[in-house]
Formats: structure tokens, sequence, C-alpha cells
């Protein structure tokens, strides 16, 4: 199962996610695998995640910085993550930024999204998954904001 887990604020600009929100977004993220894009890194190199847990980084070119960090996996082909966990009992939790979560979009059965009242110190508007057939399965207010959760139909992988 592939999910898409990220933060917006109320003009859908991406906040730093658990930086800014670190209790909602511990809830949201919950999974067994992440994936992140080459230009997020930086939020994740004190790497917390739990033994067997793997961090991919999709990037078109390698870095030896980011191969001797625990955990991690360098990816450059996004498609076998697709493959590997589209109709896998593991998730695959898709950590942002918007190119990575744009590349995943079509392929997620789950959305998890957190709108955050107070602005974000980013620029990067992201509400493309706003235009898919989305099925709210909870919602959650919280002082602050509401984290939507949604499940939709994946693209078909051939
Ligand atoms: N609100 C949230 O929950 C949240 C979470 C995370 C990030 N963010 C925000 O997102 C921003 C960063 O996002 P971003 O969109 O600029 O960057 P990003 O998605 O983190 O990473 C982009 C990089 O991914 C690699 N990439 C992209 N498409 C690829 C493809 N088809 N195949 C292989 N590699 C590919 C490239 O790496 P190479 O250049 O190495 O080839 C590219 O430079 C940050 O400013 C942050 O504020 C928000």
């Amino acid at each position: 199962m592939i999910k898409l887990a990220f933060m917006v604020d109320t003009a859908y600009v991406l906040g730093f996610g658990n930086k800014e929100l670190p209790f909602q977004m511990d809830k949201i993220t919950v999974g067994d695998h992440y994936v992140a894009g080459r230009k997020n890194l930086q939020f994740y190199k004190n790497n917390i995640f739990k033994s067997g847990t793997i961090l991919y980084i999709v990037s078109r070119s390698s870095s030896s910085r980011i191969k001797d960090m625990v955990n991690i996996k360098m990816i450059s082909d996004y498609m076998e993550l697709v493959h590997k966990y589209k109709d896998s009992k593991d998730s695959l939790v898709v950590i942002g930024g918007k190119e990575i979560l744009m590349l995943f979009l079509p392929y997620a059965s789950e959305i998890s999204v957190i709108i955050t009242n107070k602005k974000t110190s980013g620029d990067t508007v992201f509400k493309e998954w706003k235009t898919f057939n989305l099925r709210l399965k909870k919602i959650e207010e919280w002082p602050g904001g509401i984290t939507y959760y949604y499940s939709k139909k994946p693209a078909p992988v051939y």
C-alpha cells in the first residue's frame, strides 16, 4: 500500500512537516517504510527510524554523503517502488517534497493531509491531490488545524 502524508496551510503551501507539528506528523506518517525526494533529506538526517525500516531517497544522481547514512537506500527509478509496494501489505509512506508526492500520487491508495491554520514558511503549493476522486475516511480537529484521512483508487500499474 502506498500512502501520501504531508502538511499544508490553508493556501495549500507545503510546510516543513515534522519540524512544525511533530505530534500530528507522527500520527499521519505511521507506516513500514518511507520515501522522500533528495531535496527533502535535510528533515530526516537525524535518523529516527526503527530498525528494519527503510527510507528510500529518490534521486537521478548518487551522493556518497547520503549513502553513508543508516537505513537509507538511494533509488533512481521510483516505479520500482510503485511495483514493490502498491499491492503489498507493507506500507510505503511518501513524505515529500512536492516532486516526489507528485510522482507517487497516481498510485497512492491513501492520502493523509494536515491542514494547519498557521501560515507555513514554505513556498511550494501542492493541491493536485484534490483533483482525484477521494473518499474521506476520518477527520480529526485539533487546536490549530484539521487532519483529513482519505482513501483513493490507485491507478493500475502495467
Ligand atoms: N509539508 C510537508 O509535509 C513537507 C514534507 C516534505 C517536504 N516539504 C517541502 O517540500 C520542499 C522540497 O520539495 P521539492 O519538490 O523541492 O523536492 P523533493 O521532492 O524533496 O526532491 C526533488 C528531487 O527528487 C529527485 N527527483 C524528482 N523527480 C525524480 C524522478 N522522476 N526520478 C528520479 N529522481 C527524481 C531529484 O533529485 P536529484 O536532483 O538528486 O536528481 C529532485 O531534485 C521543501 O521546501 C519542503 O518545504 C513539505
